[in-house]
């Protein structure tokens, strides 16, 4: 069988601005909703912020080096808004302008091409307070004229840009369970701030495109994140809560930019709680991604809970459970990472067929797959074979998927180098690098295996 990917495959690693730069009020940034989230006592696992993380803001030339040594061909960071712009609007901080060109040049020197997200959840508290965050009405044109900066500054270099991360984690997490800044909690503003996170992303790119891709050619999309949700059983009903938890899950934001609309199952269910685009805004939503961004984890059975709904458990459930009727649950054989995340290859091949065929065979790049677990360093070295056979099961699902037709480009994994796993502190070790106590960098047997990986262009 062949075990190649394809010739010009992405491989990369991921991180995000908040977990590894550290330097939270250095040279003119202002603050982050994360900044003031983790002064709140009870918000964060022993209190732990970002206030130094991996100090990457103090180490750029090392980091890169890093990359090099592990052989990675793209890397994928984020720029921090409030570095760009501390009020969210209005002034420029040169700084933190001087800061990304420096990375961004070093990677250029080091042939490692850059893939840039502009919001990985750092919005600048500046907006929270004055605006209402991702609630108000103005965040889609502050987020455009962010993005405006950061095409003019940075574009010529700069040539896969990721509007925004993970919209269901800054809905569910920030507004809907207030288990992630900026801490709110209600059943009605996650809806709302998915619609204004939806008309940022498009104003953004409708920027990109109009002021800058013709004399950038650069390429523009969202990455969303989902796990994959296997019926419970064979019963229609089960396998529509199935269906109906991957559509208040991704569709709810990938349809509006395939389809032109959210998801009709969530229409029904929601009524009036969740807002409507005019059809001005659905022409500018429609279309607005170059690529299919994907976060991807892990994989739970869905049964329908119409009759037998479980109360509480919000999270556990993937999000509004109430709003979905969709009871979740894992098999006690599954393999668990220490984020209690299940281990389950064949659920990333059946996402990937399941949006492949939903939304017409887009271009899929994984901008996120990886795990955490507890290893520790012994005698300078970390032995994380445990992560090497999760890499090698989803690896080996997504080649599978890719002979079943999915057109997957690219693979970054998730992450780069153990960082602040935000309401979970530093304890969960996601990074194929480890950073020791003084912050020294220590690359995992994963690393070294990855850049073997990368160098044959094989999985096994
Ligand atoms: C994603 C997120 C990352 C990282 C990862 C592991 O949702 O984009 O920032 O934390 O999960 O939990």
């Amino acid at each position: 069988m062949e075990k190649k990917f394809p010739k010009d495959f992405i491989w990369g690693g991921a991180t995000s601005s908040y977990q590894i730069e550290g330097a939270w009020n250095e040279e003119g940034k202002g603050p982050s909703i994360w900044d003031v989230f983790t002064m709140i006592p009870g918000k964060v696992n022993h209190f732990e912020n970002g206030n130094i993380a991996c100090d990457h803001y103090h180490r750029i030339e090392e980091d890169v080096a890093l990359m090099k040594k592990i052989g990675l061909r793209a890397y994928r960071f984020s720029i921090s808004w409030p570095r760009i712009l501390p009020a969210g609007r209005g002034q420029v901080n040169q700084k933190g302008i001087d800061f990304y060109n420096k990375l961004i040049n070093e990677l250029v020197a080091n042939d490692i091409t850059p893939w840039v997200t502009l919001y990985h959840w750092d919005l600048p508290a500046a907006l929270e307070f004055e605006i209402n965050g991702w609630l108000g009405e103005e965040i889609s044109d502050a987020f455009a004229e962010y993005a405006d900066v950061c095409f003019a500054a940075f574009g010529d270099r700069v040539k896969n840009w990721i509007t925004i991360n993970e919209s269901w984690v800054v809905a569910i997490l920030g507004y809907g369970l207030g288990v992630f800044a900026p801490g709110k909690k209600s059943m009605d503003y996650p809806y709302q701030a998915g619609h204004n996170l939806l008309k940022a992303h498009a104003k953004a790119v409708a920027t990109y495109r109009q002021k800058y891709q013709s004399t950038q050619h650069g390429r523009i999309g969202i990455t969303n994140n989902c796990d994959w949700r296997e019926p419970l059983t064979e019963s229609p009903a089960d396998k529509a809560a199935a269906e109906r938890a991957l559509e208040f899950f991704l569709a709810w934001f990938a349809d509006p930019i395939y389809k032109g609309d959210y998801p009709p199952c969530m229409k029904e269910r929601l009524g009036s709680r969740l807002p409507s685009f005019t059809a001005a805004e659905k022409n500018m939503i429609k279309g607005s991604s170059d690529f299919f961004g994907l976060n991807h984890y892990t994989t739970m059975y869905a049964a329908d809970a119409t009759h037998n709904r479980e109360k509480g458990s919000v999270y556990g459930n993937g999000g509004l459970s109430e709003d979905q009727d969709v009871n979740l649950s894992v098999s006690p054989d599954w393999k668990m990472t220490s984020m209690q995340w299940a281990i389950v290859p064949w659920g990333c091949k059946k996402l990937l067929m399941w949006i492949d065929a939903r939304y017409d065979h887009p271009e899929i790049i994984i901008t996120e797959n990886g795990c955490a677990f507890n290893e520790s360093l012994v005698e300078g070295k970390v032995d994380d074979h445990e992560r090497i056979q999760f890499f090698q099961g989803y690896l080996a699902a997504i080649q599978e998927a890719i002979r079943g037709g999915a057109d997957v480009k690219g693979y970054f994994i998730w992450s780069l180098m153990d960082n602040f796993e935000w309401a979970l502190g530093y304890d969960k070790r996601f990074g194929i690098t480890y950073i020791d106590q003084d912050l020294t960098r220590i690359p995992k047997a994963s690393a070294w295996w990855y850049a073997s990986v990368i160098e044959q262009n094989e999985v096994i």
